[in-house]
């Protein structure tokens, strides 16, 4: 491979170093450029453009390939549970027993939050959206925890939020979700594993004992491991980039949860649930969806179709359907929208419009699904995506600060008006 690529401009040719991953992505060096040549390069909504290098996740969109530090997504769902998982995104590899043992009893010891959060959840309205609820608590734990805010901690002070986070996140999402019914917060019960004092939080009751059943708690688990990093996206990298100014954690990770909200990333499964509803109520009749997400001048699409980097397929939506077939045997569901989602998937793949664009199922098209059985609300989904999502989070600011990132600050091509003259407002 060349070290070096020339890029010509005019009459002056420039040297750009070329580099290269560990799983051979190439890319040009174009850091210098400005400085060397007065240009910047332009590349909207970051398509082409690498804004890190980072050694968490590895994923391949053109053969469908996901890996987190260098394991496959495929084992990963299969044997390990969400804890192992933290600890591999956010150590960098598999834990030996002890260490997995001392990382769960450490995030035990913090699942408790302060009481005084409580008071937030009276002042939000009632069936106010779950994540406008969590970003701001999570942010709101900063407050709690002004440790965090000291410039220069040392790494043991870093675990220290790093372990409380993880531990708060899950008490904050069954919370959220107790004060959408009304209910009683349930507090937690350290001598269970972390997934299943989630599921004892979120559907166990203050007057009698709930058994969780270990098949749900495997599918939470398989869920929460198939969200738990996706390299650079819209969330991730706004948590790079604030974390890049030196916020707190706390703050960094709210603003990740703030991004993930949106229809177009996190929010797609509340969406695809949504959607195969509003289908099901319609008459079912897949063909007349299909036909308005492919009309240019209708604003409905396919929600829970198309990546902006799997052009193959998504390997999570693969372990995830056949995941969706097994629990809701498992459970004994019969879920009409879980036909309707069958029957659009099967005409789109073989539709030329999904075909020449590269549409497939995403991770989101099946894992509403597996919520709704579980027992979740619509709106409880991106939550639950943002608690998976919480150590690919960390693990990804961590090696921001590791790197010693500078701070994030893209460039522009200024297209507004110049020099305009202020004119008083009786002449405008
Ligand atoms: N339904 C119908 N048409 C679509 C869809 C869809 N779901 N997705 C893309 N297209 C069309 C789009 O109209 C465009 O067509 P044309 O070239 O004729 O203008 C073409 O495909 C390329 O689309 P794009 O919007 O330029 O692609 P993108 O890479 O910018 O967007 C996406 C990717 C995920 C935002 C988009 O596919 C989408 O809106 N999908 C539905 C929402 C969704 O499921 N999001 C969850 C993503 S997975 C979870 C996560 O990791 O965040």
């Amino acid at each position: 491979m060349a070290d070096t690529a020339q890029l010509k401009i005019g009459d002056k040719t420039y040297d750009l170093p070329v580099i290269e991953g560990t799983e051979g992505e190439k890319a040009i060096d174009i850091s210098k450029l400005r400085d060397q040549s007065g240009y910047v390069t332009l590349d909207i909504g970051y398509k082409n453009t690498g804004a890190t290098k980072s050694a968490i996740t590895f994923l391949d969109g053109e053969v469908g390939i996901l890996k987190y530090r260098g394991y496959p997504i495929e084992q990963l769902a299969e044997k390990s549970t969400f804890v192992e998982v933290a600890y591999l995104l956010i150590y960098g590899d598999l834990p030996s027993a002890e260490q997995l043992k001392n990382f769960e009893l450490e995030i035990s010891r913090h699942t408790l939050v302060h009481e005084d959060m409580k008071k937030f959840f009276d002042g939000f309205p009632s069936g106010s959206h779950p994540m406008g609820q969590l970003s701001s608590l999570i942010g709101a734990l900063a407050a709690f925890n002004p440790a965090s805010l000291k410039q220069s901690l040392s790494a043991e002070e870093v675990n220290l939020e790093i372990i409380k986070l993880i531990a708060k996140m899950s008490t904050i999402v069954s919370w959220i979700y107790k004060k959408s019914l009304g209910h009683p917060v349930i507090y937690p019960r350290n001598q269970y594993d972390y997934v299943t004092n989630f599921m004892h939080m979120t559907f166990g009751q203050r007057t009698e004992e709930v058994e969780i059943d270990p098949v749900v708690v495997s599918a939470m688990n398989k869920l929460l491991i198939l969200h738990a990093d996706h390299e650079q996206n819209c969330s991730t990298s706004t948590v790079r980039i604030v974390g890049s100014s030196d916020a707190n954690l706390y703050a960094s990770i709210s603003a990740g949860i703030s991004a993930l909200w949106g229809p177009l990333h996190g929010g797609a499964n509340q969406a695809v649930i949504e959607m195969l509803q509003k289908i099901k109520e319609d008459g079912g009749d897949t063909d007349k969806w299909i036909a308005k997400a492919k009309d240019k001048n209708d604003p409905f699409r396919l929600m829970g179709f198309g990546h902006r980097v799997y052009k193959n397929f998504d390997p999570r939506a693969k372990i995830i359907k056949k995941a969706c077939d097994d629990i809701l045997e498992k459970l004994g569901i019969n879920d009409e929208t879980l036909e309707i989602a069958k029957k659009l998937e099967e005409v789109a793949l073989h539709d030329p419009y999904f075909v020449e664009r590269k549409l497939y199922p995403n991770v989101d098209f099946y894992s509403g699904i597996i919520y709704t059985a579980l027992g979740f609300p619509t709106d409880m989904f991106t939550v639950l995506f943002a608690l998976g999502r919480l150590p690919g989070w960390i693990a990804q600011w961590k090696e921001m600060k590791a790197n010693k990132e500078p701070i994030g600050r893209p460039r522009q091509i200024y297209v507004g008006a110049t020099d305009k003259n202020y004119t008083d407002i009786k002449n405008r």
